[in-house]
């Protein structure tokens, strides 16, 4: 069977879970992503998941915050533990800028669709460099950091939990507003804890620009955009 009849299975098996969160969505397998609509009235959302999109590639540019708050002054980060994996599109941000990024989400209609998209991204010669450098695997974090024995081979851990929905602030783009339907945060504090303990050189925690910090810790370095910021918190002062 081809992956792609395999993705709809997948989409069509979750939906005959009949689970609630499920019902509103229709999955469109297309040779290099896929569509996803979510209709709750009044609203019809669409996102088109893919790692070949001219509006995703369009946000690959080197001086953002993201690729900064990742980076330190040797320029010794080259191996990121991307705890929450979401759409994949942070990832494949950091990917393009030379890092080496194993991705984990725990939802598995989501992690089906960014390995779908990944797949086609390695067959694309525009993304194939990028792509090859993502790893994606189907896991909670909490569960991958218990395990992890090796503590110090990730030289950052990132974490990007769903922000919380504020009702005086701007609905966040399309596919952050299906995410926001179709999955939740789990066990971050703790994951968040222990990525200070495993990470060789710093963690990097995405918030919406004014929202408190994820923890009473001060973050040591903070890069701000005009809607997010991204916390750093060093885990190794040599290093910075
Ligand atoms: C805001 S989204 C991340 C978006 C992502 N940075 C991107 O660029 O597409 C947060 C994601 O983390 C996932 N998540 C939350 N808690 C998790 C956990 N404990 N383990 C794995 N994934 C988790 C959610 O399912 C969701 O897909």
């Amino acid at each position: 069977m081809s992956e792609a009849a395999d993705l709809s299975k997948e989409a069509k098996f979750l939906g005959n879970l009949d689970q609630e969160i499920y019902r509103n969505l229709n999955i469109t397998v297309v040779e290099d992503g896929v569509i996803i609509d979510w209709f709750q009235s009044p609203d019809h959302l669409q996102f088109k998941h893919s790692y070949t999109e001219p509006r995703l590639i369009r946000r690959l540019q080197p001086r953002q915050a993201l690729v900064k708050a990742c980076n330190n002054k040797q320029h010794s980060i080259n191996r990121i533990l991307d705890l929450t994996g979401g759409w994949g599109i942070d990832s494949l941000i950091l990917a393009y800028h030379g890092r080496n990024v194993t991705m984990l989400e725990h939802n598995e209609l989501v992690y089906h669709v960014a390995s779908y998209s990944l797949n086609y991204a390695r067959s694309i010669q525009h993304t194939r460099a990028a792509a090859e450098c993502i790893e994606i695997i189907h896991i909670n974090s909490l569960d991958f950091l218990l395990a992890l024995k090796d503590s110090k081979i990730y030289d950052c851990i990132y974490l990007d939990p769903l922000f919380p929905d504020h009702k005086s602030s701007a609905k966040p783009a399309g596919e952050m507003q299906i995410l926001q339907h179709l999955t939740q945060n789990q066990d971050i504090d703790q994951c968040f804890e222990l990525a200070l303990e495993k990470a060789g050189k710093r963690v990097v925690v995405k918030r919406p620009a004014k929202s408190r910090p994820i923890s009473d810790l001060s973050a040591d370095l903070v890069y701000r955009e005009k809607t997010i910021r991204y916390d750093v918190y060093l885990t190794n002062r040599g290093n910075y």
